[in-house]
C-alpha cells in the first residue's frame, strides 16, 4: 500500500509505503528532513501532523503524550496510516542546520574512556546554535555520528566529549587517526534540546556520562547571568573516572547563581565518600516534590525513561521536562 505525504514549508510531496517511516520515505525522495539519532530519542526529526494519522511500533522516548495531542510526530519512527499533510516542526529560534568543513584543533583524553575533540570551522566567523544542541560528524564513507556541543558558541570553535565505544568504527577506527589539521565534514545545529529561558523555574540538570556535554554548554551560557535560576546538577557515572570534569564543575558555583553539584556513582570504588546509586534516586531523595522545577535530562535511554517516570510520580509536569536521549553505536 502506498500513500502520499504532502509537506508544507518547504512545499513538496513524496510517496510513502505502509510500514516505512516518514523519514525513510522523505530521504528516498530526496527531501532533506532534519534528523539525527533515527532512534526516536533526540527530537531532531520532529514534524507537525496537519492531516492524517501515524502509528509507532513503540512509543518513542522523544515524544510524550502532550506532544502527540498537540499534533507532533517523530518522522524517524512514525508510520503513515494513510495520506499525510505535514510540516517541519523545527523550533523557529533554532538556526537552519548546514554542512561545513571543520578542522581538528586538538584531541585530548579527559579520562580513559572520554576524549575531548576540538574543532574549528574556518569558513564561518561565528557559530550559531542553542547551547544544548548537537552536531553530526560525517565520515568519508557516508557514515555519521552525532555529538552534543560541550561548549557555548564562541567564534568558530566547538568542543565535543566523545566516549569510546569498544570496537566502534568511529571511536576505535576513525578517531584514533585524527590529528590537528585534519578536515571533517560537520552538520549543525541539530536537535530540540536547549535551555528554555521562558520556563523560569529552579533547574534540575541530570546527566549520565557524556550526557554532561550539552548540560555544560547550557550552564556555561548561564554563567554571570543575573536571570539564572537556582541550579542543581546531578551527574552520574559508575566510578570516579567517569566524572571527568569534576574539579571544573565544582568551580561553577562562583559564576552561577545558587548552584549545587551532586556527583553520584552507581559502582563506586572503596573510599568514595559521595552519593551512591542512580542519579534519579538521588534527586528523588533530595528534592521530593518536583512540581515547581524545570528538569533537563541527558544520557542513556534507560536513565531518561527511569527518571522521567519517577519524576512524574513526584509531581513533575511533562511540560517542564526536557530530554536528550542518546545511544552509543558501534557500527
Ligand atoms: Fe528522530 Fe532523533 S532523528 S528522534
Amino acid at each position: 500500500m502506498t500513500y502520499r505525504v504532502q509537506m508544507l514549508e518547504p512545499s513538496t510531496s513524496f510517496d510513502i509505503e505502509a510500514g516505512e517511516s516518514v523519514l525513510t520515505a522523505a530521504l528516498r525522495a530526496g527531501v532533506g528532513l532534519a534528523h539525527s539519532c533515527q532512534l526516536g530519542g533526540c527530537g531532531t526529526c520532529r514534524i507537525r501532523l496537519l492531516e492524517g494519522e501515524v502509528e509507532y511500533e513503540e512509543q518513542p522516548l522523544g515524544l510524550d503524550d502532550e506532544d502527540r495531542e498537540a499534533g507532533y510526530a517523530l518522522a524517524c519512527q512514525a508510520h503513515a496510516l494513510g495520506d499525510l499533510v505535514i510540516e517541519s516542526a523545527r523550533d523557529e529560534h533554532c538556526a537552519e542546520p548546514l554542512r561545513h568543513w571543520a578542522t581538528v584543533s586538538s584531541v585530548v583524553q579527559l579520562s580513559p574512556d572520554v576524549a575531548h575533540l576540538s574543532l574549528v570551522i574556518p569558513e564561518i566567523d561565528a557559530l550559531t546554535y542553542r547551547p544544548g544542541q548537537h552536531l553530526k560528524l560525517h565520515a568519508p564513507d557516508g557514515r555519521s555520528r552525532s555529538f552534543s556541543m560541550a561548549s557555548v558558541p564562541r567564534q568558530n570553535m566547538v568542543d565535543l566529549h566523545i566516549r569510546r565505544v569498544p570496537g566502534g568504527w568511529f571511536t576505535d577506527g576513525w578517531m584514533p587517526g585524527l590529528k590537528p589539521g585534519d578536515r571533517i565534514e560537520v552538520e549543525l545545529p541539530l536537535g530540540n534540546f536547549f535551555y528554555r529561558a521562558a520556563d523560569y523555574r529552579p533547574l534540575i540538570m541530570i546527566a549520565t556520562g557524556t550526557g554532561l556535554a550539552p548540560i555544560k554548554s547550557i550552564l556555561e551560557s548561564l554563567m554571570d547571568d543575573p536571570d539564572c535560576p537556582p541550579v542543581s546538577l546531578y551527574w552520574g557515572g559508575r566510578q570516579t573516572a567517569d566524572l571527568y570534569l569534576g574539579e571544573q564543575i565544582a568551580s561553577w558555583g562562583e559564576r552561577l547563581y545558587d548552584f549545587q553539584y551532586i556527583p553520584v556513582l552507581s559502582r563506586p570504588q572503596a573510599g568514595w565518600a559521595g552519593r551512591c546509586g542512580y542519579v534519579q534516586d538521588a534527586v528523588a531523595a533530595d528534592l521530593g516534590d518536583l512540581a515547581e522545577h524545570a528538569i533537563y535530562l541527558c544520557g542513556s535511554p534507560t536513565m531518561i525513561q527511569g527518571a522521567r517516570n519517577r519524576f512524574i510520580g513526584l509531581g513533575a509536569s511533562t511540560a517542564h521536562i526536557y530530554m536528550d536521549s542518546f545511544t552509543f553505536q558501534s557500527t
